[in-house]
């Protein structure tokens, strides 16, 4: 087999809304939201190898059996009955945990790039459904752009582009576990019906009226604010330099912010790095065909 070598982008994700509608059966929650992939990512190598292993540039991140590159990996080969390894390189710069989905970012373009090395034909239904198996926001991170999510946040719909070239995301350094902040909401177990006509009304919601700068919606908020006031701070922050619009990206800790010019994104940038530790990212927002492009699937 001839040795092959590429390396793929693994793009950060936001929710411009993000509504938890009720308790499942089987312990998730019902979602109602709009994802958005931005131009912060990691990258990954892959290169034909006996194994499969897998090797990080950043000691904090494991990469062990529980990293979902690997389980990735390991269930893609099941499920194809491949025989061949990889050895795998990533190249960290999303922040983990923030609420942007870079484990399940990486997982889905490891599905990717281990499909493309391995010579699998498998299209994104197939790809996404290995992919809800490791991680909710895999199957999004298939098809990137702006797209709505629901049920488990697994059910993907490609929605027209929302398309904003100036923002910020800034990451505290306080770790919010996704778990714990779903379970923070206390939420009820909702019958089918009323799930249904709060869906309904969500999904109108999401098509009419949202763009990044109106209708911006964060459930997590207001639990997750009550216990780390400091990520309060990072939007009140952000709106406080003339931010057009500013929220917490999923679980938290990150938030993102919308700007309409990139003076005020500058000195927005300066001002905050000057008196805190956050981590802080200027991006833009990535379309759908830049998405399929940049990882080799247009
Ligand atoms: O699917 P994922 O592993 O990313 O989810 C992490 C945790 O977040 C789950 O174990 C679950 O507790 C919670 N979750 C949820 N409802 C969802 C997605 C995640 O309760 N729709």
């Amino acid at each position: 087999m001839p040795s092959e070598r590429f390396t793929l982008p693994s793009f950060a994700k936001i929710n411009w809304r993000l509504n938890v509608l009720g308790k499942r059966e089987d312990g998730y929650h019902d979602l109602c939201t709009v994802f958005q992939t931005v131009s912060l990512a990691d990258s990954i190598r892959f290169e034909s190898a006996a194994e499969i292993s897998l090797e990080c540039d950043d000691p904090r991140i494991p990469t062990g059996p529980s990293n979902l590159i690997l389980r990735a990996a390991y269930a893609l080969r099941e499920k194809y009955g491949v025989r061949s390894g990889a050895k795998i390189f990533l190249e960290k710069r999303i922040p983990a945990p923030g609420g942007l989905g870079g484990g399940s970012s990486n997982a889905a373009t490891a599905l990717i790039g281990l499909a493309s090395l391995w010579s699998i034909d498998a299209g994104d239904e197939a790809l996404a459904a290995i992919g809800s198996g490791i991680g909710s926001d895999v199957p999004f991170f298939l098809t990137g752009g702006t797209a709505f999510g629901t049920g488990r946040g697994t059910e993907i719909e490609p929605m027209p582009d929302i398309v904003e070239g100036l923002m910020l995301i800034v990451t505290p350094r306080i770790d919010v576990s996704t778990a714990e902040a779903f379970r923070g909401l206390n939420a009820n177990r909702l019958t089918k019906e009323s799930s249904e006509r709060i869906l309904k009304i969500c999904r109108k919601d999401a098509f009419e009226r949202l763009t990044g700068r109106t209708a911006l919606t964060n459930d997590f908020e207001a639990s997750v604010f009550a216990v780390h006031s400091e990520i309060r701070r990072v939007k009140e922050a952000l709106l406080g330099h003339g931010a057009v619009s500013a929220l917490m990206a999923g679980s938290g800790a990150s938030v993102f912010a919308v700007f309409d010019k990139e003076e005020t994104r500058q000195t927005t940038l300066k001002a905050l790095g000057a008196d805190s530790d956050w981590r802080m990212f200027a991006v833009s927002t990535v379309s759908r065909a830049d998405f399929r492009e940049a990882l080799g699937r247009a």
